[in-house]
């Protein structure tokens, strides 16, 4: 049996058939619309045009927002303009299949748990390091949603006390120091301040003024002072939230994905040194492991195709 999954992230919307192990045999990919209008027109776009090539029966859709436990209703989303949207009910108007709903980064470690990193462990936390950072809690094999529908928003914790504003209208979110548009961020503030900084100057220049995630990676990649202390400064907030994380949940395992992990153990080295020394009584109990996303960008659209064919 064939599903259609598709990912609506902050900035690009990924789509694909899935055969029953996670395999995608199409797919393709679109900048996400500001409007949400748009936004659903082309997701609907999208899912049409792989059924008629595919015949496929189920459509999954994730979505980077707060969904209700009803799994029908975008309460809240801090970086796409959804504030209570039916989008269940507006995508099986314009798809005329049923569909399923899920939050992105709980699709993703859904997909890294049945056919990734995490298909050896029972209990597992991913994190997405994207536009924003999303978390998903598996607990004894199963994925937890809380009490309303919301929980594993770890991006929304309070990193910091009076610290940057977040889309989610709080301040000092993780979201705000451990995204891909924190690395952007502190990057850039590296470029300003000269020094280590002046590759990453000299690339925003070639740039027309814009300091792209790719020149940021291909500099970090390169071995540059400045762009390895952008990405040592995302990492150690991404590892010290998970010193916090395993004091709540345990986990066996955390698994990092989203378009930051695609740099691989260069950023695993500074998140685990970071974790191990935040950890609560580090050197005398049992610590997680971590690994990234083995199933890279396509994870999000893998796992909310294979909960899509577990409906059908
Ligand atoms: C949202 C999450 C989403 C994550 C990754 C966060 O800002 O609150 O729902 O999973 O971004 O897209
Ligand atoms: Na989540
Ligand atoms: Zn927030």
């Amino acid at each position: 049996m064939l599903t259609v999954g598709i990912d609506i992230g902050g900035t690009k919307i990924a789509g694909g058939v899935v055969d029953q192990d996670g395999r995608i045999l199409d797919k393709g990919r679109v900048d996400t619309p500001a409007d949400t209008d748009a936004l659903a027109a082309a997701v609907i776009e999208m899912a049409r045009s792989y059924i008629d090539r595919h015949g496929a029966v189920a459509v999954g859709v994730a979505a980077a927002g707060f969904i209700d436990k009803a799994q029908a209703t975008v309460i809240h989303a801090p970086n796409i303009a959804w504030r209570n949207e039916p989008l269940k009910a507006v995508l099986e108007a314009g798809i005329g299949r049923p569909v399923t709903i899920e939050n992105d980064a709980n699709a993703a470690g859904w997909a890294e748990f049945r056919f990734g990193a995490g298909a050896e462990v029972d209990d597992m936390v991913m994190l997405t390091m994207g536009t924003g950072v999303g978390g998903a809690v598996i607990i004894g094999g199963r994925m937890f949603h809380g009490g309303h529908g919301i929980a594993g928003e770890l991006g929304h914790i309070r990193f910091t006390r009076n610290g940057l504003p977040c889309g989610c209208g709080q301040n000092g979110c993780l979201e705000q120091y451990a995204s891909g548009r924190a690395l952007q961020r502190e990057a850039g503030a590296l470029a300003d301040a000269g020094g280590i900084g002046e590759a990453l100057a000299q690339a925003r220049a070639a740039h027309g003024g814009t300091l792209t995630g790719h020149a940021i990676s291909d500099l970090i990649l390169a071995g540059d002072p400045g762009a390895l202390e952008a990405l040592r400064r995302v990492a150690t907030a991404l590892g010290e939230a998970c010193g916090g994380f395993q004091a709540v949940l345990d986990p066996e395992l955390f698994v990092i994905g989203g378009g930051v992990a695609q740099l691989g153990d260069i950023l695993l080295e500074p998140v685990r040194l970071a974790y191990e020394t935040s950890l609560p009584g580090y050197g005398e109990r049992p610590v997680a492991d971590f690994a990234i996303a083995r199933l890279g960008n396509d994870a999000g659209l893998i796992g909310v195709a294979d909960l899509a064919g577990r409906e059908a």
